[in-house]
């Protein structure tokens, strides 16, 4: 090839690449996101091999300096990304040789583009894992001041989408609390198993370099160098096990998404969304449309769609590293994306709605909520809780032919369902004497609520 060739690995070739080929097979549109965790893995491997004495202090100064003006062009937008330069590792290692010459050059000692990438992903992954991690703990923190100013709100709980026994409002947003406890609970733990270090397996299968892995270990912050050099070039389970537990994620934010759908809505009229987060419609004057809950509740499919992205890239890839991979980028990334955004919408939006209290309160009267309540009332005076149950369904069955509630049914007629009732029961029959009773751990009562906000605060500080 002539001497003009700019491919790194131009030596054994001696056509051109296929301009279309080029164009397809080149990274450098997605993958200059990577371009810090290049930067830093390539700072670290340069160090390394000046303290097992492969560069000497010179070159090391020369390619830290040449790191850092290229981090500086990046950022100042000025960096010339070239596509025939492939990808972000061969485009900043291209730089480098301009900037720092014959050191630029023995940086790629003992290291593959292969186990650097691996390494890069996973440092690129885990800082953003982190960025996830607080986002959902602001949004959490935001849920705990909402639990615990509507604490006392009566509102339906529902089964099958039909009124079930009322609830209080902050009970149900300590169980989306709890939803997020569990989303964070998975990223720590795919965040501590992917924080292993794949420098130092080059291609697939080692180096003969001496290379302390140890030590670049240490400076990029992995808890140890990989075990298995062909594993680590080859395996993207990491991305895979984030994606997945985005996409759960991304399926809790779609739940409480619908649900603030249908709670805006004119027919269950529960909250009303911050107008700054609503937006209108071009011929209906009356319209506040729930955008960004339906655009959250939407974007689950993408996530989603990601995640099996992923597994079918590596279902039946044969190890080590195939170029395949180089298809795992733009759907982590984007999961990266949709995720960030969406919690970081629901961390500001969610604590800013305003409950109607009034129509959850009345929502909660309608549709029976108490019967159980009745029933329990009548298992406590010893009637078995199946027969309790019978009775209670037929006192139902008179209420709703009567267009009333159990609550507005005289004592003498409750009575004829079961003659053990006795007016204590009325106050079993109102809905804060409903949820005043489920005060046991994890429960509906106030009182239970305030105390799992609390215990939410302190756990919140670990
Ligand atoms: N751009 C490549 C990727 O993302 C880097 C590794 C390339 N390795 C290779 N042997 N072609 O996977």
């Amino acid at each position: 090839m002539s001497k003009d060739d700019t491919r790194m690995w131009g030596g054994r070739f001696n056509q051109p690449t296929d301009e279309f080929v080029q164009a397809f097979t080149a990274s450098v549109g997605f993958d200059r996101r990577l371009a810090h965790a290049d930067i830093e893995g390539s700072r670290a491997h340069a160090m390394m091999l000046k303290h097992i004495g492969v560069l000497n202090s010179d070159e090391l100064t020369a390619i830290k300096y040449g790191l850092q003006q290229i981090r500086d062009e990046i950022d100042a937008g000025k960096f010339a990304w070239s596509v025939a330069l492939e990808d972000v590792h061969m485009n900043i290692e291209a730089r480098l040789t301009e900037l720092a010459g014959d050191a630029g050059k023995k940086l790629h000692t003992g290291r593959s583009r292969n186990d650097q990438v691996a390494t890069d992903i996973r440092l690129y992954l885990r800082e953003q894992i982190g960025i996830c991690m607080h986002a959902i703990r602001s949004f959490q923190n935001g849920l705990l001041d909402l639990a615990e100013r509507e604490a006392q709100t009566i509102m339906p709980g529902f089964t099958h989408l039909q009124v079930a026994q009322p609830v209080s409002f902050g009970h149900h947003m300590m169980a989306w609390f709890e939803m997020l406890d569990r989303d964070h609970g998975r990223l720590t733990d795919c965040a501590a198993r992917m924080n292993q270090m794949p420098l130092g397996s080059a291609a697939l299968a080692g180096t003969s370099f001496e290379l302390d892995r140890e030590y670049s270990a240490e400076l990029l912050g992995f808890d140890m160098p990989s075990r298995n050099s062909i594993d680590a070039v080859s395996d993207r389970d990491f991305a895979i096990e984030f994606c997945a537990a985005a996409s759960i994620c991304m399926m809790h934010l779609s739940r409480m998404a619908e649900e603030l759908v249908l709670w805006s809505s004119a027919q269950f009229d529960f909250i009303q969304l911050p107008d700054r987060y609503c937006t209108g419609s071009s011929i209906m004057p009356q319209k506040k449309n729930p955008d960004v809950p339906e655009l959250v509740r939407g974007k689950v499919g993408r996530v989603t769609g990601h995640l099996m992205s992923l597994l079918m890239l590596m279902k039946a890839q044969p190890l080590a590293y195939n170029k395949d991979n180089q298809e795992d980028k733009e759907p982590l990334f984007d999961t990266l994306d949709t995720l960030i955004d969406s919690l970081r919408a629901f961390a500001d939006m969610v604590p800013a709605l305003s409950v109607n209290r009034d129509s959850t309160y009345q929502a909660a009267q309608q549709g029976y909520a108490t019967a159980t309540d009745l029933a329990d009332y009548l298992a406590r005076k010893d009637v078995a809780f199946r027969d309790a149950h019978e009775a209670v369904g037929k006192a139902v069955a008179f209420a709703i032919e009567q267009d009333k509630d159990l609550s507005a049914c005289t004592l003498e007629e409750l009575q004829k369902f079961d003659p053990r009732i006795e007016q204590d029961v009325f106050e079993v029959l109102t809905l804060e004497g409903s949820l005043n009773a489920r005060n046991i751990t994890g429960g509906t009562a106030p009182e239970q609520v305030l105390f799992e906000v609390n215990a939410g605060r302190e756990r919140l500080k670990d």
